[in-house]
């Protein structure tokens, strides 16, 4: 099984932005602990951030046939991005929205997400878990 994991804009931040809101955990090292818990599944992942919508919407786009499920931390973009909606409805691959804090608890704006509907579910609100979450979702769905 093939996961890919996408992260959006400003998430290269973590552990120094609004330690507050997102705590002090970087993304290199989520990620670290997503790669042992795939490890232990025996699951191959990419696992990627980018501060750019187009460039999600073509890594969205070049995953059909290489991978099984994506993982997205869509970030702000979830928020307003019909394109990112399109691409995960074009490529037809189970989708997994993931967030690390509970947006549905903060400002409205965050409360309405773009890609929901097109996606498997979400997963919002467990801080760094929301990535590990996501994974045994991911291997539960079994698509492979
Ligand atoms: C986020 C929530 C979004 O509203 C926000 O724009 C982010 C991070 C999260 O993981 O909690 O950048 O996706």
């Amino acid at each position: 099984m093939r996961i890919l994991f996408l992260n959006g804009p400003n998430l290269n931040l973590l552990g120094q932005r609004e330690l507050g809101v997102y705590g002090l955990t970087t993304l290199k090292e989520i990620e670290a602990k997503v790669r042992e818990r795939a490890g232990i599944h025996g699951v191959d992942i990419d696992f990627r951030q980018t501060n750019s919508e187009g460039e999600l919407v073509s890594w969205i786009q070049q995953s059909k046939g290489k991978f099984d499920v994506i993982v997205l931390n869509a970030a702000a973009f979830t928020h307003t991005s019909i394109a990112i909606r399109d691409a995960i409805s074009a490529v037809g691959i189970p989708t997994i929205e993931i967030h690390l804090t509970n947006i549905h608890a903060r400002e409205e704006f965050r409360h309405i997400s773009m890609i929901a509907p097109v996606c498997r579910g979400q997963i919002s609100g467990f801080g760094s878990n929301s990535y590990l979450l996501a994974l045994e979702a991911a291997v539960n769905l079994n698509v492979t």
